[in-house]
Parts: C-alpha cells; structure tokens; sequence
C-alpha cells in the first residue's frame, strides 16, 4: 500500500510495525485519540462492554499506569481496594472531588487553616453555586459532633492533616469515626506527608486528594493533582464524569513525569525526614528562634498523635524569628544556598515567608488567628547533604 501512496500522505500516516516491543519504561502515550481496529471494536469499547481507550481526556494508557501506582501506594498493606485519577493539578482534583460530591444546598465542614487555594475555591466558586462552608476548630471534636448532630445539610468533612504551616493535626480515626455515624464523607488533602508517611484509609477516611505537584513529583517540574476512593462506583461514575465533562484531567507528559518522581518516593522521604528532624533540632536550640513547628518535636502539641497516625514527621516545618516582620525579611535576603520558591516538596530546600509572600494580602489579624506571625519561616527541607542546609540557615540567622 505504501508504495501507491503521494508525498503528503507518506508524511501524515505512520505505519508502525506490528511487533510488541516490551519497552523496559513506561512510554508517554501523546495521542488524543485511539484508533479502533473495525467499526465492531468500536463500538464494544464506546457501549462498555469490552474495555478499551476512545479518547485521552477519558483516559490514557500513560496516565492510568500511574494513578493506578498512587491507588497502590494509598492502600499498601491494608484489605482496601481503591480507585484513583489524575487531574491536571492539586486544585483541579479538588474541584472534581466536590463537584462530583456536592450539589447546591449541601455544606462542608472543614477547618480554617486548609492551603489557601482550597479556602478560596469553597469561597469563591463554590458558595455562589449554593454550597456553603462551615468553619471550625478539628482540634475540639465537640465541635464537630455538635455541628453534625444540628444540621443534616453537611454532607463532607474537609481535612488537611498536617496543616500550613503550624502542622496541627487532627485526628484521623476520631473523625472518621463521627463522621460515619452522621453518614458525612470524609476527605482529606494528604499531599504534605504522601502514602509513605500517613495512609488515611487505615483511619476510615474515604477520599485521599493530593497535589503531585509536590512530593510524589518531588522534583518541581510537573504539575497534576490525584483523588483517590475507595467507593469505586462512585470514582467510576461521579468522578470520573466530572473529569470527562469538566475536562479537569491529567496529560501524558506530566503523568510520566510524576511516575519518574515516584520511583525514589520512599528513598526521597526517608531524607526529607531525616534532614528535617536535624533542622528542626538545630532551630529548637537557637537562642534567635522564638519557637519552631515540627511534629518530630516532643514540645509540638501534636507530637503524640502524629506518631500515632504518621510514619514520619514529615519535610515541612516552620520556625519563628525574634524580630519580627525586618528579621525574617533580612533572612530571607542572606540566604545563598536554599531556594526561595512558592512551592513545597521538592528536592532542593525550598523557603518561604508567608507574611511578605504568599500570605501579604491577608491581615494581620487573619493570618496571626492560623499561626502566621510576621517572624514565621516555613522550609521544605530537601534532600541534599543536611551540613549544607544547616550551614546556609545558620548564616542568614546570624
Ligand atoms: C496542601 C496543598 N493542597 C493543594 C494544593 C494545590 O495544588 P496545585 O498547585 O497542584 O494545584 C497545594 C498547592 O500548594 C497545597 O499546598
């Protein structure tokens, strides 16, 4: 046939050869589309009843392999089945997760110090469409249960454990424990600790979201969210008709990104850890830090459920400089070594200063009521050699 073809359709048609070549890695499907062998086919994988790809916003070879991966990671070692996507980032998987769960009249009760982004969305987009959002304090459980038990229009609770940037906690099993009682739906934002350091299924929780962006990707160049449940009908009808329709899904090439993060996932957090209970050690000690926030710290008010919950304390932390506001900005100024960048969970040290950066639009009392004072630091400490982190820190401080 290709003999009897023209110039221009010898450029457009490509005629792979029929031979299965076992590529040793996962190859980046960059199709849109996928061709059906006859019309028969065609329609056994459009009507359902052969399973097959159509379209890459519906799904794709490259991007399936890898959430799957995540769906794995999240119910390692536990008799839990689930189902994860892959959305186009963090906030396209949580604008999925509650367009496919809530619908106008429905609330959500959450906590007020969830990433901003999230506050923002429920804010913004969500209570013009009807869905309304309750505040509250996850460290008082009373709260919760008095607020569940007087208004039967909540239909999810919204968590992120451990929280920007003091890392409270909340008490997964205990919340998953009330919230089945009030038949509400819990999810929780997972993407500072990941599956290797805190598996919310093992505490009843029903939805896992994560930012990839951060440490699952762990090197800061592909950006895609996941949701993960383990109500598969629910994923397969609710969720994944939103990503459909909405078109809120992953692409070939940040997913194959992300599944190249993944590979070192365990190896990479065991440093993050490590190199962050030394930071966090050395800034407790320091006669010009005020106070420091790491859950590997016995003086950190969730220091005992954290164990109780999480493998690790994780690569966040943050720390309080005397001096204030001028302090942390001179700091901020000095460092040499450390990245100042507005992202977390990569594999260089990455710093930030809330007040002057991602949080200078708020008041000042807003942001002090969530633990953001003017002298706040917060570090995602990073894999390189901890001598150098703590030798860049040590002499922007002094
Ligand atoms: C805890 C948390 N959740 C969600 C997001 C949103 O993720 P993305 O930037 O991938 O949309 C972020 C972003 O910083 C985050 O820190």
């Amino acid at each position: 046939m290709k003999k009897d073809l023209q110039f221009g359709s010898l450029c457009v048609h490509d005629f792979t050869k029929k031979i299965n070549n076992h590529p040793h890695q996962l190859p980046i499907y960059a199709t849109s589309s996928f061709a059906f062998e006859d019309l028969e086919q065609g329609i056994d994988i459009f009507s359902g009843k052969k399973e097959g790809h159509v379209y890459s916003r519906y799904g794709n070879p490259t991007i399936e392999t890898v959430a799957d991966k995540i769906a794995n990671l999240e119910t390692f070692g536990l008799d839990v089945k689930a189902k994860c996507f892959l959305f186009s980032s963090g906030m396209a998987a949580i604008s999925s997760l509650l367009l496919a769960s809530l619908k106008s009249g429905d609330s959500i009760l959450t906590q007020n110090n969830l990433y901003g982004g999230t506050t923002y969305l429920l804010q913004d987009i969500l209570k013009p469409l009807g869905v309304e959002t309750i505040f509250t304090d996850f460290s008082k459980l009373e709260n919760v249960e008095r607020l569940l038990a007087k208004d039967d229009n909540i239909k999810m609770i919204y968590l992120e454990s451990p929280a920007n940037p003091t890392l409270a906690c909340v008490d997964l099993e205990k919340v998953g424990g009330i919230a089945k009682r009030y038949k509400v739906r819990t999810v929780i934002d997972n993407t500072f600790l990941t599956p290797y350091l805190q598996q919310p299924f093992r505490f009843g929780i029903d939805f896992v979201i994560h930012s990839t962006t951060k440490f699952l990707n762990g090197h800061g160049n592909s950006v895609s969210g996941a949701v993960i449940g383990k109500d598969i009908d629910f994923m397969m009808e609710k969720v994944w008709k939103v990503m459909k329709l909405v078109g809120t899904n992953s692409n070939a090439f940040d997913a194959w990104m992300l599944n190249n993060g993944l590979k070192t996932l365990e190896l990479r957090m065991d440093r993050h850890c490590q190199n962050a209970n030394r930071l966090a050690n050395y800034l407790n000690e320091h006669n010009k830090v005020i106070h420091v926030n790491h859950l590997s710290l016995k003086a950190h008010p969730d220091f005992e459920l954290a164990k109780k919950q999480m493998r690790g304390a994780g690569g966040m932390l943050s720390f309080e400089l005397e001096g204030g506001f001028t302090a942390a900005v001179k700091f901020m100024g000095r460092l040499q070594f450390c990245t100042l960048a507005p992202t977390l969970g990569d594999v260089d040290t990455l710093i930030v200063h809330p007040a002057s950066m991602s949080h200078m639009d708020i008041p000042k009392v807003e942001r002090e009521a969530v633990g953001i004072s003017d002298g706040l630091i917060r570090v995602s400490v990073g894999i390189e050699n901890v001598k150098d982190i703590l030798k860049d820190i040590e002499q922007a401080i002094d």
